[in-house]
């Protein structure tokens, strides 16, 4: 068995082997690695108790193999390049050498400030080369980060540091997105009203914009890592000591802190970053996500830096300063695997050719997506403009709680079908569900997507709630891992996922819960209560609907609306904003209180023909007006 999957044998007997001899096969690819200690059993697993070990009593460190690991060989490549927002200021390269002096740094700095092993570090950065080095210092010395995404509210941050107590917070005074400058340290002095857990601010300068710094308690980073020594020794890691933990949506208010561990993550990731992008040695490599999302963990920094790979980090938007900014930067850089998301792809083909067909757009190889269902059209755009007929590309389905990749096309190897993410990676077995709770066997069907044995990188608890884990994965088919997603098994037995079949609406790519947005509406003094559904839109996969019932003589004002969005954008981020709002007499509710959903799905959707038999809902007379006020 090899590390490296090239050819359609390698996948048949790579795959065969993962299923029939599971430990072997893991044992092998785990060579690839350093590791302090040897583990003394590969895996000792429970699904229904969503127990999971593996490498057991190994010891490792991830920070390390993504670095030290490569210093002699090539301690000189770069391996990272910092491409800023402005296309007028210079790329920084930072190379295999410079990458472990800063982290070292880093490193000997959060042990300066009293962060150790198993403490939590809240990552509330923009996408700059302090972020990828906190990332990397946090594992290095053991503690355990928690990023969260810049573009959260000052009450999305504050729950997310609370939940896990964080004991520091690493920020920016500012961050730069198109011509934007937002004013990160303030979002941060504001949540920190409500997080008493944390003692201590590091805050990189970036816009130079002036922030206010509380004594004893917020200090600028380079001053401080100036001062740090280049020298540390990396942790003796647990296999299972946790890595990390990153927030995702989940059906009810509270955000769920996933939490992935240390070796079967490092083995996942970076065995699939090399074999779904048919990485080789010296390739550059670009993923456009934001390191704030799973994508970015695992395949802008663990997946690239573990495999010795040179991976960019953008920290600007593809439309600023104009649609062409994601094509220059691959002419620029010679990118050779280019990966995305649909959303990105969806605003980019609306733009003149011209944007695309200025640039030599030749060095790409392979070309991937992540996030949500790929449309044909945009997958026909994506293969003729940018991959030239000739680059495979990679549909990649994964989420947050499968750490990597699970489901995509390889390279040369699998089939191009558009909107397919056709067959598992070795070692994952895919399975459809039918509404009893039993496995469907035949192809040419559909079904919800469970996975039937555990793999390495699935995460291992949700923080502080084991219980909550249990009931949302691994209670509704007992023995298998439910993935929340829908999908269909065509003839040849390639999986196309079809999306989301729980309270999860995916709008720009971005995960949203419709619990806490409804939560944050219902919050406006006027409002007695609301419903979120998606509805189809041409660039963000899916838009916001929001159905609104007020108060008993609460008066709707022409501000209203606004004042919804604006709470939604003050509590959670305004990447929740909704994109219509009606006002409505009522919600449709069944008669133990549910509000059916589907059938304002179909509303928001324009789809009145079929509403299934509503005579068992408690008011069926709304379901007239809403159809009449549909927006
Ligand atoms: C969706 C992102 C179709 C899916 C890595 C999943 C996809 C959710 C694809 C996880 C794809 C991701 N095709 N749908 N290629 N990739 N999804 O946690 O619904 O942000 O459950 O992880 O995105 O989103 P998350």
């Amino acid at each position: 068995m090899s590390y490296h999957i090239r050819t359609k044998e390698d996948y048949d007997k790579n795959y065969l082997h993962s299923v029939e001899r599971k430990n072997q096969f893991w044992e092998e690819i785990a060579k690839e690695f350093t590791w302090f200690q040897p583990w003394k059993k590969l895996m000792d697993c429970n699904m229904r108790e969503a127990k999971f070990n593996w490498f057991q009593g190994a010891k490792t460190n991830i920070s390390f193999n993504c670095i030290d690991r490569h210093l002699n060989s090539i301690g000189d490549q770069t391996a990272i390049i910092f491409e800023p927002n402005l296309p007028s200021e210079k790329a920084i390269h930072i190379s295999y050498n410079e990458l472990h002096q800063k982290v070292c740094k880093m490193a000997n700095l959060l042990i300066d400030m009293g962060i150790g092993k198993g403490d939590r570090v809240a990552l509330y950065l923009p996408m700059i080369p302090e972020l990828a080095v906190s990332v990397l210092a946090c594992a290095r010395i053991g503690a355990i980060h928690s990023v969260i995404f810049a573009g959260f509210s000052s009450g999305a941050l504050a729950a997310r540091i609370n939940d896990a107590s964080c004991k520091m917070v690493i920020t920016a005074d500012g961050s730069f997105r198109g011509n934007k400058t937002i004013d990160l340290k303030g979002i941060v002095d504001e949540a920190l009203l409500e997080c008493p857990c944390v003692e201590s601010v590091l805050v990189a300068e970036r816009t130079m914009t002036q922030v206010r710094m509380k004594n004893n308690r917020d200090f600028f980073l380079a001053p401080l890592l100036e001062k740090a020594s280049t020298n540390h020794e990396a942790v003796k890691m647990d296999a299972e000591d946790p890595l990390f933990i990153l927030y995702t949506s989940g059906s009810t208010g509270k955000p769920k802190g996933m939490v992935h561990s240390t070796a079967g993550y490092m083995v996942y990731t970076a065995y699939t970053f090399n074999n779904v992008f048919a990485y080789e040695k010296n390739d550059i490599y670009w993923c456009t996500a934001d390191i704030g999302w799973i994508t970015g963990h695992s395949y802008i920094v663990y997946g690239p830096l573990l495999n010795g790979a040179t991976t960019i980090m953008f920290e600007g938007v593809p439309s600023y300063p104009n649609p062409g900014r994601f094509w220059e930067i691959v002419e620029k850089f010679k990118v050779n695997q280019f990966y995305t998301a649909p959303t990105a792809i969806r605003s980019l083909a609306k733009e003149s050719i011209d944007y695309v067909n200025k640039y030599d757009l030749s060095s790409l190889k392979v070309i991937g997506t992540v996030g949500e269902p790929i449309n044909e059209e945009a997958w026909q755009w994506y293969h003729k403009n940018i991959g030239k007929e000739k680059c495979p590309i990679v549909d990649t389905w994964w989420q947050t709680e499968t750490g990597g990749i699970l489901i995509s096309p390889l390279p040369h190897i699998s089939p191009q079908i558009p909107t397919f993410a056709t067959n598992p990676l070795p070692g994952i077995e895919p399975v459809l569900m039918d509404e009893n709770g039993l496995e469907l066997n035949e192809n040419n069907t559909v079904g919800k997507l469970c996975i039937k044995e555990p793999w390495p990188s699935i995460a291992r608890t949700i923080w502080g709630d084991h219980k909550r884990y249990i009931e949302t994965y691994f209670s509704a088919f007992p023995g298998y891992y439910f993935t929340g997603d829908g999908a269909k098994r065509n003839d040849n037995g390639m999986y196309r996922i079809t999306g989301r079949v729980d309270d999860v609406i995916i709008v720009s790519g971005h995960n949203l819960g419709t619990a806490p947005i409804e939560d944050a509406i219902n919050e406006h003094p006027n409002v007695a209560e609301s419903a979120i559904v998606g509805f189809p839109h041409d660039i963000k996969g899916n838009a916001l609907y929001g159905f609104v019932t007020l108060k008993e003589g609460a008066e709707k004002a022409v501000q209203l609306e606004s004042e919804i969005n604006a709470l939604i954008s003050e509590k959670i981020g305004p990447i929740a904003k909704l994109d219509r709002i009606q006002f409505t007499s009522g919600l449709p509710k069944t008669r133990s209180g549910k509000i059916m959903r589907r059938i304002l799905r179909k509303i928001a959707e324009g789809d009145f023909s079929n509403f299934g038999d509503i005579s068992t809902l408690l008011n069926p007379e709304v379901v007239e007006e809403i159809k009449n006020g549909k927006k």
